[in-house]
C-alpha cells in the first residue's frame, strides 16, 4: 500500500491533481498495491465522487471515536465513510502533538474506524529525543501496544511506523533502522493476535520521496509507504508506487 496523507493542504482546485493520479495508476501498477489518498475531510466527498470506478482509494485523516453526539467542529468515523472514505489515519503523530492524543485515545478512533467499517491506519514512531537516548523500541512497542485494539487483523488495520524526527525533515533512518523497528512490530503483532497477524501490513512514513522510495519499500517487513509532502503532486506519488513496478 502507497498511502498519501494531504494534511491541511488541497482546496477544489486540488482535484486536478487527483484526476493525474487515477490517470498515472496503470492496471499492471493497480495489480500489485493499493493506493489511497488521504485529503483533508472537505475534499473527501468530492474525491470519492471523482475516484470512483478508478482504481484509486480515498481515506480521512482522523475521526472522533464517537459515532454522533453533541461535539462541534468533529467528525465520526461513520460521517467520513457516508462521504465516500473507505480509510482513516488515525494516531498521526501531529494529532498525538497538537492535540494531545493518547494511545488510549487512539486506540478508541481505530474501534471507530471498525465499528464504520473503515480500514484503521494507526501511526506510531519516536521523536528525535527517544531515538538519541536509545528508547525506539520501547517507545514504539508501547505505543503499538496501547493504540491497537484487540482483534487486529489484516483485513482491519495497518501499521504506518513514522519516527518524528523524519516526517517533513527529509530525514530518513537507515535501511537496518527501519527494518529493526519493522521486525519488532511484526513480531509483537503476532505475538498478540497469531500467526495470520503477519499478513496486516506495516507501512513506513517519514520523507519519502521518489529517490528513496525504492530502498525504504524493499526492506524487511517494510509493505508500502505513508507520504507526506510527496503525495500533494501526481508525479511524485506515482513516482513512489512505482517502486512496486519491478519484481519482489
Ligand atoms: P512526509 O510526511 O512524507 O512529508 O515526511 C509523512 C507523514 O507525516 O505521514
Amino acid at each position: 500500500m502507497v498511502a498519501g496523507n494531504w494534511k491541511m493542504n488541497g482546496l477544489g482546485a486540488s482535484m486536478a491533481e487527483l484526476e493525474k493520479m487515477i490517470q498515472g495508476f496503470e492496471p499492471a501498477l493497480a495489480a500489485r498495491l493499493d493506493l489511497l489518498v488521504c485529503p483533508p475531510a472537505t475534499l473527501i466527498a468530492q474525491f470519492a465522487w471523482k475516484s470512483k470506478g478508478s482504481k484509486i482509494a480515498i481515506g480521512a485523516q482522523d475521526c472522533h471515536a464517537k459515532a454522533f453526539g453533541a461535539h462541534t467542529g468533529d467528525l465520526s468515523a461513520e460521517m467520513l465513510r457516508d462521504a465516500g472514505a473507505s480509510a482513516v489515519i488515525v494516531g498521526h503523530s501531529e494529532r498525538r502533538a497538537d492535540h494531545g492524543e493518547t494511545d488510549d485515545a487512539v486506540r478508541a478512533k481505530a474501534e471507530a474506524a471498525w465499528r464504520a467499517g473503515l480500514l484503521a491506519i494507526i501511526c506510531v514512531g519516536e521523536t528525535k529525543t527517544e531515538r538519541e537516548a536509545g528508547d525506539t523500541l520501547p517507545i514504539v512497542g508501547r505505543q503499538l501496544k496501547g493504540s491497537v485494539p484487540e482483534k487486529a487483523s489484516a483485513a482491519n488495520t495497518v501499521i504506518a511506523y513514522e519516527p518524528v524526527w523524519a516526517i517533513g525533515t527529509g530525514l530518513t533512518p537507515t535501511v537496518k533502522d527501519v527494518e529493526e523497528v519493522h521486525g519488532m512490530i511484526r513480531k509483537e503483532l503476532v505475538k498478540r493476535f497469531g500467526e495470520a497477524a503477519s499478513a496486516i501490513r506495516i507501512l513506513y512514513g517519514g520523507s519519502v520521496k521518489p529517490d528513496n522510495a525504492a530502498t525504504l519499500l524493499k526492506a524487511a517487513d517494510v509493505d508500502g509507504a505513508l507520504v507526506g509532502g510527496a503525495s500533494l503532486k501526481a508525479g511524485d506519488f506515482l513516482g513512489i508506487s512505482r517502486a512496486y513496478s519491478g519484481g519482489r
